[in-house]
Order: structure tokens, then C-alpha cells, then sequence
């Protein structure tokens, strides 16, 4: 293929990354962006092969056996472990970057010193120190997400953490100055790999004090930097595409990050370094606090009867798969002249979207998912709110307990409705492990169990009942 060609072919490739990334942001459209997305990544690949100075066919082929053994069980994992086989996938995109960054010094430094210039240097010590520290930050952050066991979950602290974590970033950077200025004097290579060691420390002494409800922001955080990485590489490789879709990918990783930080009311630095989800002093002594429960008959019996019910689903609806449940739900309420909506907290879940992508799976028309700004003006007229597996999102703690690791966070306001049903199978906290007052509330009645099983159940007494 000729450049001419390449270059258009990259052209092309770079416009579908772009729709690929417009499209995704609305349900209606995001199946178009999923196919222009791959579209593209074909397209890339074809062309790059098609360069005249590629020469070891076999191995490509190789490697696309080796990816497509891999990628096709990793697209298969449940929608609750997203968090985590995305952190696999930056781990591996950062290694590739870290890889090809190193063979390309060794390779240039043994044709001779007219190859490494400076420009060239900056942009391999760039690639290798976010290639590598990529690498091992995703792998043990999606070690942490997936709870493997001897994996501390919580933030690990120690004196002077941030001090030490910067100087040894520091510390890389200094020895790839040295390596830029010399990089081909006799000690170069041998220094080389002190780079990569520091970097590769560095990802893991990054990830380990953070934990808890930060690690999905960490993980975009994670795939901003493996889309710099991939910039870099682009102008190692002197590839325009690398540099287009690198760039694409870092600033949506960046965006994400920034779109999750928000909701959750945090700054970065404080993600970074503010070692978050640390267990909480459990408070003792006090009043007990007592929850009400309401049984399925009594539930169904003032959900029929209401004008508004706003379901606010939540990480527990995932767990249980209750999604299509929940849409029996709908229709059954709707049938009764019901409003029913759905009120979607940016980060219920764990991950962007998830709540979306759930009840998009069971049909339910996107008009009735309103987001959380939206509703919550609406909730002192909705007459039952119904949470299903939700609860940081709808804790009120975030607005009124100053001292609440989750104060400042924007939640559903689920505690000015009516009436308030919680679905969930135990006491036990959310994600960020602290109680929630919204169901020691008056307003509040449980139903404890799982929600798949509570909602259906709920169905049933609602499909036995005649229509009114
Ligand atoms: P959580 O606070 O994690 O609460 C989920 C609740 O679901 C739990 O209280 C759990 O209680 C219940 N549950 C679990 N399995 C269940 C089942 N099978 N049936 C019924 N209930 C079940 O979830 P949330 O309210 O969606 O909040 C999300 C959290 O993730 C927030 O802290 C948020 O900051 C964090 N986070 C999310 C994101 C994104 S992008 N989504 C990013 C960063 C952080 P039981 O164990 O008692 O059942």
C-alpha cells in the first residue's frame, strides 16, 4: 500500500474513533459508535500491515491469535466486573507501549547514535515511564476491584507516602534526563532499565494507598495515562494514528475521571493522594437504631396506589440481575395509570453508565430515565421511592453529616419522597462503607432480601391483584 494511502486510511480511521466516542454518549446511538469504533480499529490495522517495511508476517498473525484468545474471554466477564477487565486492558496497552518504547532504544542505540536523537529520547522515556507504571498500577488496581485475596482492598499508609511516591517519580525523571542527554554513552544501556524498574515500583506505590469507592475514578485515571502512553509511542513510531487515537483515549479517560470526581464530590489530588476508603470507626453506644419492615402485600399495596413512584436502582440491582424484574415491575405499575421513573445517580454502580446499560437491557423506554439533577426538584411530590440494591447514592449523610467520608457527594434525594422502600438482603453498608440514616428513617420500610427475588415477588402480588 502505498503512504498516500496509509495516510488517508489513518484519515478515516481517526474520523471513526471521533464518531465512535459522539455516538457512545447516547443509548439510542451507542450500538452505531460500538461498530464504528471497530470499524476503525480494522481499518488501523489493516493499513499499518500493509506498510511496505513490515516484514514478519507470521508474528502479526501470532499476536492477533494471542489477542483474540485473550480478548474474546475478557469481553464475557459480567457487567459488574467492567471495572475491573478495563483496568486489564490499560495494564496491557501500557505494557505494549513500555515494550515497544524499550525494544526501539536498544534497536536505534545498536544502529548507531544518528537515530537516538532528542526528540526521540523525550518521547521513549515518556512512553516507557507511563507505559510501565501503567502496567503494574492497572494490574493491581484491577486485582483490588476483583477483591483478590491477598490483595489489601483498603488504602495502605505510611509516613512521608506522597513524599517518597514523588520522589521516586522524580528519580526516574532525573535518570531519563541523564539518558537523553547521553543516550548513547557506553553506561546508557545499562541505565536504561533503572527507568522501567522505578517505573514499574512507582504504578504500584500509586495504587496502594488508594481504595474503596475511589478506585473506578482511578481506573479512568489509569486509562488517560495509557492514552499518553500511546501518544508517545506515536511519535517514537512516527505513526499519526497512534498519536490521534492516544490522544482521544487520554483525554476520555481524563474527561471520565473528572465527570466521576464530580459526582462524587472529590478533587483529583484528593483521589490520588487522599488514601479514601479507609475503614470507619464503627460508632458504638447510643441509641439502637431500628429498621421497619413491610411485608410484600403491604409493599405492592401502596405502590398500586400511588400517582409517582421513582425507582431508583443502584450496584445491588446488578448483583442480583433484577433488571428485567424490574421491568415487570413497570409495566404492571404503568397498567395501573402509575408514573413510574427512573432516577439515575452518575455514579450508581460501578461504572459510568451502568445503571443505563442495565435497564436498556430490559427495554425500558430511555424517556423514563431521568437523571438525578432532573428528578430530584420531583421528589417531595413522589409518592414512593423505591430502591433497588442502592444505597451511597441515596444516603443522606452526604448532605448532612459534615464529618461523613461522603460528604458533599450529590445523592438522590430518595429521603424527601413520601414513602421509602428499600430493597436490599442485609444491615450491611454500601460501597463506602458507612451507615445510611435514610432507612432508619419514619418515612423508610424495608424489604430485605435479594432484589431479583423482592421484586418479583412484588409482580406477583401486583399480577394477582385485579386492575383498577
Ligand atoms: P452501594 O453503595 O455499593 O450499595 C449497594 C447496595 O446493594 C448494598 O447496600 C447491598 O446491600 C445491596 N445489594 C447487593 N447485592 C444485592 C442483591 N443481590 N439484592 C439486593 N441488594 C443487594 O451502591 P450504589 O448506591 O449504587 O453506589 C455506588 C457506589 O460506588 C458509590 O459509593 C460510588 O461512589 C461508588 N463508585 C461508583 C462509580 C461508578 S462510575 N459507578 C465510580 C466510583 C465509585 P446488602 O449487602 O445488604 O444486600
Amino acid at each position: 500500500m502505498n503512504n498516500a494511502l496509509v495516510q488517508l486510511s489513518y484519515l478515516v480511521a481517526t474520523g471513526l474513533f471521533i464518531f465512535a466516542l459522539h455516538w457512545m454518549n447516547a443509548p439510542l446511538t451507542a450500538r452505531k459508535g460500538v461498530y464504528a469504533g471497530v470499524a476503525a480499529m480494522v481499518i488501523a490495522i489493516g493499513a499499518t500491515w500493509a506498510q511496505p517495511e513490515v516484514v514478519h508476517h507470521g508474528w502479526i498473525v501470532l499476536a492477533i491469535i494471542a489477542g483474540v484468545a485473550v480478548g474474546v474471554p475478557l469481553s464475557m466477564v459480567p457487567l459488574t466486573a467492567v471495572p475491573q477487565r478495563t483496568a486489564l486492558s490499560h495494564a496491557f496497552g501500557g505494557l505494549a507501549a513500555g515494550l515497544v518504547g524499550t525494544a526501539k532504544y536498544y534497536l536505534w542505540f545498536s544502529e548507531g547514535p544518528q537515530h537516538l536523537t532528542t526528540f526521540r529520547m523525550v518521547a521513549i522515556i515518556v512512553e516507557i515511564i507511563l507505559g510501565y507504571l501503567t502496567f503494574t498500577g492497572s494490574l493491581l488496581a484491577a486485582g483490588k476491584l476483583q477483591e483478590v485475596k491477598w490483595i489489601p482492598q483498603r488504602p495502605v499508609t505510611y509516613p512521608l507516602q506522597n513524599v517518597t511516591n514523588l520522589g521516586l517519580l522524580a528519580l526516574a525523571a532525573v535518570v531519563g534526563v541523564a539518558l537523553t542527554l547521553n543516550p548513547t554513552a557506553a553506561w546508557a544501556p545499562a541505565l536504561f532499565p533503572v527507568v522501567i524498574l522505578l517505573a514499574l515500583v512507582f504504578g504500584v506505590l500509586l495504587i496502594i494507598p488508594i481504595g474503596g469507592a475511589d478506585m473506578p475514578t482511578v481506573i479512568a485515571i489509569l486509562n488517560s495515562y495509557a492514552g499518553l502512553a500511546a501518544v508517545a509511542m506515536g511519535f517514537v513510531l512516527d505513526n499519526k494514528l497512534l498519536i490521534t487515537a492516544g490522544a482521544l483515549d487520554g483525554a476520555s479517560g481524563l474527561i471520565l475521571a473528572i465527570i466521576m470526581c464530580k459526582a462524587m464530590n472529590r478533587s483529583f489530588l484528593n483521589v490520588l493522594f487522599g488514601a479514601f476508603g479507609q475503614a470507619q470507626p464503627v460508632k458504638t453506644g447510643g441509641d439502637q437504631k431500628i429498621y421497619r419492615e413491610e411485608t410484600i402485600e403491604g409493599g405492592a399495596q401502596v405502590l398500586e396506589q400511588a400517582n409517582l413512584v421513582v425507582i431508583i436502582p443502584g450496584y445491588g440491582m446488578a448483583v442480583a440481575q433484577a433488571q428485567h424484574k424490574v421491568r415487570e415491575l413497570y409495566d404492571q405499575l404503568k397498567k395501573r395509570g402509575v408514573s413510574v421513573k427512573f432516577a439515575i445517580h452518575p455514579v450508581a454502580g460501578r461504572m459510568p453508565g451502568h445503571m443505563n446499560v442495565l435497564l436498556a437491557e430490559a427495554d425500558i423506554p430511555y424517556t423514563d430515565l431521568v437523571e438525578m439533577d432532573d428528578i430530584n426538584p420531583d421528589m417531595p411530590q413522589c409518592d414512593v421511592a423505591l430502591v433497588v440494591g442502592a444505597n451511597d447514592v441515596v444516603n443522606p449523610s452526604a448532605r448532612n453529616e459534615k464529618t461523613s467520608p461522603i460528604y458533599g457527594m450529590p445523592i438522590i434525594d430518595a429521603d424527601k419522597a413520601r414513602t421509602v422502600f428499600a430493597i436490599k438482603r442485609s444491615k450491611n453498608p454500601g460501597f463506602a462503607g458507612i451507615d445510611n440514616e435514610l432507612y432508619f428513617s419514619d418515612r423508610t420500610w424495608m424489604l430485605f432480601g435479594d432484589a431479583k427475588n423482592v421484586v418479583g415477588e412484588l409482580v406477583k402480588q401486583l399480577s394477582g391483584s385485579a386492575v383498577h
